[in-house]
């Protein structure tokens, strides 16, 4: 297939389209609630802010390093090393903008035409894109739901009967977009026992491994043999809400992130200079802001919760990961008689409501029967957002 046609089939980031039409209608003057935002409503941190500044003003403004500066490199590293007790070196990381330059270079590393990339879902959806874009095939397992304490759970046998002799690689994001699942140890350990017994691959994307409520959280990065079986995507974005700064990372063995540095240099060069600077702060800086923003959600997480629990036909169960819940609403769509695109649609265009139909993740039962909801949003917010979609659902029973 010629580039050209490959870009005709790439789908775009549609919760941009909404955030977009939130925004049209905002400015029309309306009050829309947007829990389709996938970022922190708070700013970045002031001291990281200052250090970009002090970069800025030190003239700090020209290429770097491909790779990155060896002094984030580095601080990459000791993250990981001190968090996971892993032995990641700085000439293991490449510093990248954003995490989805990251994952690019994971799939681009390793995924050629025909290959298979085994893919749980519901499922962030650039992991099948790229898949596409690169000419191999995305072969989707859905997740198993473990019940009300358990919550979504990878299938481990599933997986194991998805993987072919065609699978190069399956793709795990913990804490799950769009989910909030914290995968557990044990679900994250079958994992790597599965990819050491099939000589298979695992892309780990753990942007939100900040962002746990409960529980306890397994990095891949952790295991002692994680050069032989993982490539990593991490990133800023998320933790420090540094969304709009592009700043991610990638670690992987030596030999493929030096090969990558030269396919990096071909695309975009190097990550900002000044927001490099200032990632440095960010990750040796002080920590205070990212555990006052966690509990925060918490709580935000905790009042969307209740809120969603009191309208009829929604089942909903308390995510523990990342800033989404997402609730099942099988039951409610064949009541109101809609699909839950056209759900998405009504509840944005009379309620001004905005969220993502679940089909942005998955195309089969694990998306047409959810929406997901962000609540990394004002508290009141939120109330109000779920109260409006209450209010909907009762009128429009009412009609019946
Ligand atoms: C699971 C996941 N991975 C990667 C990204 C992209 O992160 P970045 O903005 O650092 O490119 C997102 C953003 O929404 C995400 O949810």
């Amino acid at each position: 297939m010629l580039i050209r046609e490959v870009i005709e089939v790439l789908r775009g980031e549609t919760g941009f389209i909404y955030t977009a039409r939130a925004r049209e209608l905002a400015k029309k003057g309306f009050k829309v609630i947007n829990f389709g935002v996938g970022q922190p409503d708070l700013p970045t941190p002031r001291h990281i802010v200052e250090e970009a500044k002090k970069a800025l003003d030190a003239g700090f403004t020209g290429y770097t390093e491909v790779a990155g500066i060896p002094e984030l490199r580095q601080a990459i590293a000791d993250y990981l090393n001190e968090r996971y007790g892993s032995d990641v070196k700085p000439e293991e990381v490449i510093v990248t903008p954003g995490t989805k330059a990251a994952l690019f270079l994971a799939f681009a590393a390793y995924v050629k035409p025909g290959d298979e990339v085994v893919i749980p879902e519901p499922s962030y959806y650039m992991y099948p894109e790229v898949t596409k874009f690169l000419g191999g095939k995305p072969v989707y397992v859905p997740l198993k739901w473990g019940g009300g304490e358990r919550g979504f759970e990878l299938d481990i046998e599933l997986i194991e009967k998805a993987i072919s002799d065609k699978t190069r690689a399956i793709v795990i994001n913990n804490p799950h977009n769009p989910t909030g699942a914290v995968f557990s140890s044990r679900e994250v350990e079958k994992v790597l026992e599965l990819a050491r017994e099939k000589s298979i691959l695992v892309i780990v994307d753990e942007i939100y491994d900040n962002f746990i409520y409960e529980g306890e959280f397994k990095s891949f990065i952790s295991f002692s043999d994680w050069r032989d079986y993982v490539v990593y995507a991490n990133g800023l974005s998320k933790t420090f809400s540094m969304t709009g700064w592009r700043l991610g990372y990638l670690v992987a063995r030596k030999e493929v992130t030096s090969r990558l540095t030269r396919l990096a240099v071909n695309i975009w060069t190097c990550a900002p200079s000044f927001a490099q600077k200032a990632g440095i702060v960010a990750l040796k800086g002080s920590w205070e802001p990212v555990k006052e923003m966690i509990s925060l959600f918490k709580k935000r997480r905790d009042v969307m919760f209740e809120e969603l629990r009191k309208i009829r036909g929604v089942d909903v169960w308390k995510s523990r990961g990342a800033f989404y819940m997402y609730p099942n609403v099988k039951k409610l769509l064949v009541e109101l008689g809609m699909d839950v695109e056209m759900l998405t649609e009504v509840l944005l265009s009379e309620k001004h409501v905005a969220l993502l139909p679940g089909t942005v993740f998955s195309e089969g039962d694990m998306g047409r029967n959810f929406i997901r909801l962000s609540f990394a949003l004002d508290e009141k917010l939120i109330a109000e957002g779920v109260n409006r979609i209450k209010s909907f659902v009762e009128e429009k029973l009412a009609e019946k």
